[in-house]
This record gives structure tokens, C-alpha cells and sequence, in this order.
């Protein structure tokens, strides 16, 4: 049978302007929020790699006006027009990141979030490196900040460093799951993995 050619408008990137929402990647945290049942009202999430803001509108809707959301990304994010949400431009991997990320909100966070993904190459063995880099930062975030009881969701392209990767999350969260949810494009090689409950200490 002959494969189906790549359809950039299919129906997640449909159902997302239909929805008023920024981006199709907003049904796959949609989706791993619901199965995992990882956000509460009034919690504080930063979301790394967060850039048009389609996680970020699914995130508020989840901590709601009593939750605080911080969101990063290389590229500028247009105002969501709620006050319980600060954005800026900047890069994870800086070596002043984290105390810019601190000057934006200081204190434990209680869920971290990364959707953060390299421009990819082409070349395999680059791109799952440069994957694993960045959410490597999310997890060291994770440890850093993350609230005890908390949880970390990061995405990942699934290659080499992989088993090692899904290793160093269980020293830090008590249950860990890889999820691939349904709005990821066919053709794609990431995963998400969702470490569910910081271990305290
Ligand atoms: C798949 S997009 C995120 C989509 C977003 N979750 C949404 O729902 O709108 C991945 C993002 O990672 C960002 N990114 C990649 N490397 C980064 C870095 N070093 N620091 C900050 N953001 C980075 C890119 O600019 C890009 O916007």
C-alpha cells in the first residue's frame, strides 16, 4: 500500500484552530494530563520550550487563576492576557539560566514541563543528543526545584541515551512513564516521559 504523503494540515492542526488554540501540541499535554492526572488548581509550573504557547494555554486552563505559570522559549511568546503567567526569551542552555529563570519566580515549582526540541540536522546520532541535552536541563531543573510530590514531563527523541535518560528520572520520581500521545505526528521519533512524584531530599 502506498504510504500516505506528509499532510501538515491534518486533523490535530485542524481541531487546534478550531479550538482557539496556538498550537496542535497543546492535545498531547492535554492528553498526558489527563492520563496522568499531573496538574492541580494553584500549582506553579514553568513550561521550557514553550513557544507559541499552545501548552501554556492548556496549563492555565489546568492550575487555573490561583496557579502560577512561568514559560521560556529562544522565540517570543504573544501575551495570553492572563496575569498568572510570565514569559521570556531565553535560552536553557545559558549559563545564566537558571538565575534568570529564578528572577522570574523564585521557590519550588510544583510541576516541570519541557516540550523543548532542537532544530533538527537530519542527522540522527545530532539530533538525539541535542534532544537529550535539553531535557537533560529540564530534569536537572526538576531535581533543583521541583517540590517534593511533584512531577516533571519532558520530551524526548527516542534513540541512544534513552534507557540511561528513563534511569537518572527514576532516582528522582517514583513512578515513571513513556507515553507517545496521539496528536504526535506519525513520522516522529519523540516520546514523552513522565516522572510522576519527587522523591523528597
Ligand atoms: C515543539 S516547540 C514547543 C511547542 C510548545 N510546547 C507549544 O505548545 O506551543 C519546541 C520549542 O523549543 C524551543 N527551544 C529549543 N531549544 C531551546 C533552548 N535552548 N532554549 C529555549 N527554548 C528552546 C524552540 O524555540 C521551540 O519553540
Amino acid at each position: 500500500m502506498a504510504k500516505r504523503p506528509y499532510q501538515p494540515k491534518d486533523f490535530f492542526f485542524k481541531k487546534a484552530k478550531e479550538s482557539g488554540l496556538r498550537a496542535r501540541s497543546a492535545f498531547k499535554i492535554d492528553e498526558i494530563a489527563r492520563r496522568f492526572g499531573v496538574f492541580r488548581k494553584g500549582q506553579v509550573v514553568v513550561d521550557l520550550g514553550a513557544a507559541p504557547g499552545g501548552f501554556l494555554q492548556v496549563i492555565l486552563g489546568e492550575v487555573g487563576p490561583t496557579g502560577f505559570v512561568v514559560g521560556v522559549d529562544l522565540a517570543e511568546i504573544r501575551p495570553l492576557g492572563r496575569p498568572n503567567v510570565k514569559t521570556a526569551v531565553l535560552d536553557v542552555l545559558a549559563l545564566d539560566f537558571d538565575a534568570k529563570l529564578e528572577a522570574l519566580h523564585p521557590g519550588p515549582i510544583d510541576v516541570v514541563v519541557s516540550d523543548l526540541a532542537p532544530k533538527t540536522t537530519g542527522i540522527k546520532a545530532t539530533d538525539e543528543a541535542r534532544s537529550l541535552r535539553l531535557a537533560g536541563k529540564a530534569l536537572e531543573l526538576g531535581r533543583r526545584r521541583g517540590r517534593p510530590g511533584g512531577h516533571f514531563i519532558a520530551k524526548l527523541f527516542m534513540g541512544g541515551g534513552f534507557e540511561d535518560f528513563r534511569e537518572e528520572l527514576r532516582g528522582a520520581y517514583e513512578d515513571v512513564k513513556v507515553v507517545r500521545p496521539e496528536a504526535t505526528r506519525g513520522a516522529s521519533m519523540e516520546i514523552y516521559l513522565v516522572g510522576l512524584r519527587r522523591r523528597a531530599g
